[in-house]
């Protein structure tokens, strides 16, 4: 697995300060925003609310002493005290309680993604991370099922990886902008184009995607396939904004031929917000670490410190705690700064929310439904995808 990748300010480059991030101090004190620049937010002014599933309880007899004992588990894991209290934990310890008897009947696994709400997170996941820890949890799994937690090109991923298993995925309709930009057909042209390149896909694909390229990638190791791919040229798809940092780390090495395609989460974020960031948080005496996720653009990405996936800014921001450097901007969707304030408690995080509307479709009354009625959640492959998907996958473990 490669390491994530330093920012242009860690690599001691100094290129044009132009991002933009959101933010917002967990615990700091107050940030001012510059003149000229738009105001500035506290995380905590621009959270959305906890998710409040409905009563579900219909064939659930959990005691008032169980259900004291998980909504304290809960609070005490998700460490927001003011989003997620204690009656807010109450109200959600029923279903992580019936969950967790459903789960262990029934042999089954859940996989939840960073961007999973905290609830699913810390009160039924069994494992979390990104897209590529996850894969390969998928495709170790010794448990009889796999539930994915998360949008439908992962659970699919899973499938191609364990094929033999049945993958859940809780909401059906959970899909993801970078998956929809792109087309089987879409590659084939560009093959067209492009005789002889290999085609790098990003995992954010379909199977029919994957089944017509050549090799898979994630943001946790994109450059590191890509160099070690053969050849002066690489196609890659969907993401023009990591298909453009891939041209940039590989400039005078490789030319890269990219796709259109976006994620319109980490498509809104830019780079004067977080530049107005650092400078506010400078003119109290601090300096703000900035983390930002290859599928930011790439002026976003100037201004980081570090660029990685979502485990690997986890992975760095531990690091950046122990060390005392504290103030921390993660450029990215908010599930992955609801991580940090539970795992990483002595960091101040900065930044607005952007929420994924696609992950977090997800709650865990869905989880419920699916582990209740399995066949109408089960993820396919078509048969014609699952051969070539497949080798694209290996080639990612190969390359990586
Ligand atoms: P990673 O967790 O692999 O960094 O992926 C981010 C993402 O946007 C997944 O949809
Ligand atoms: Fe897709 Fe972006 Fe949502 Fe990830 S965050 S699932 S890339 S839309």
């Amino acid at each position: 697995m490669s390491l994530g990748v330093l920012g242009p300010r860690e690599r001691g480059q100094e290129g044009k300060r132009k991002v933009e991030g959101p933010s917002g101090a967990r615990r700091g004190p107050a940030v001012r925003a510059l003149p000229g620049t738009m105001p500035l937010k506290t995380a905590s002014e621009t959270l959305p609310p906890a998710p409040r599933p409905a009563a579900y309880q219909a064939g659930m007899e959990w005691t008032d002493a169980q259900i004291d004992a998980e909504a304290a588990r809960l609070f005490h894991r998700i460490a927001q005290p003011a989003r997620w209290d204690l009656a807010t934990c109450r109200l959600i310890a029923p279903l992580c309680l019936e969950i967790g008897r459903l789960k262990a009947e029934t042999d089954t696994i859940v996989l939840a993604h960073s961007y999973q709400t905290p609830d699913i997170v810390y009160g039924v996941a069994d494992e979390v991370g990104d897209s590529y820890g996850l894969s390969k949890k998928a495709m170790e799994a010794r448990q009889s099922r796999i539930l994915f937690a998360s949008v439908r090109f992962m659970a699919e991923t899973a499938k191609i990886l364990n094929p033999g298993k049945p993958v859940l995925l809780p909401r059906p309709d959970a899909g993801c902008s970078l998956a929809d930009g792109i087309t089987r057909e879409d590659v084939l042209r560009l093959r067209e184009a492009h005789p002889g390149v290999p085609v790098m896909c990003y995992v954010n694909t379909t199977a029919a995607v994957k089944a017509v390229c050549d090799v898979t990638c994630t943001s946790a190791n994109y450059l590191e396939i890509a160099r070690n791919l053969p050849g002066d040229e690489v196609v890659f798809v969907p993401d023009r904004f990591m298909g453009a940092h891939l041209a940039v780390a590989l400039e005078g090495v490789k030319t890269v031929h990219i796709h259109d395609g976006e994620c319109e989460v980490h498509a809104r974020f830019d780079g004067a917000t977080a530049k107005a960031w650092r400078e506010s948080v400078a003119l109290e005496g601090r300096r703000l670490e900035i983390l930002a996720h290859p599928e930011c653009d790439p002026k976003v990405l100037m201004e980081a410190d570090f660029v990685g996936s979502t485990e690997r800014m986890m992975e760095y921001a531990r690091r950046l705690e122990a060390e005392g450097r504290v103030d921390v901007m993660p450029i990215t969707e908010c599930g992955t700064a609801d991580r940090m304030r539970a795992e990483i408690p002595g960091l101040r995080i900065y930044g607005s929310c952007v929420q994924c509307p696609h992950m977090k479709k997800t709650g865990l009354v869905d989880i419920l439904h699916a582990l209740r009625d399995p066949e109408r959640h089960e993820v396919e492959v078509a048969e014609e995808d699952l051969v070539g998907a497949r080798r694209c996958l290996d080639n990612m473990f190969r390359y990586a």
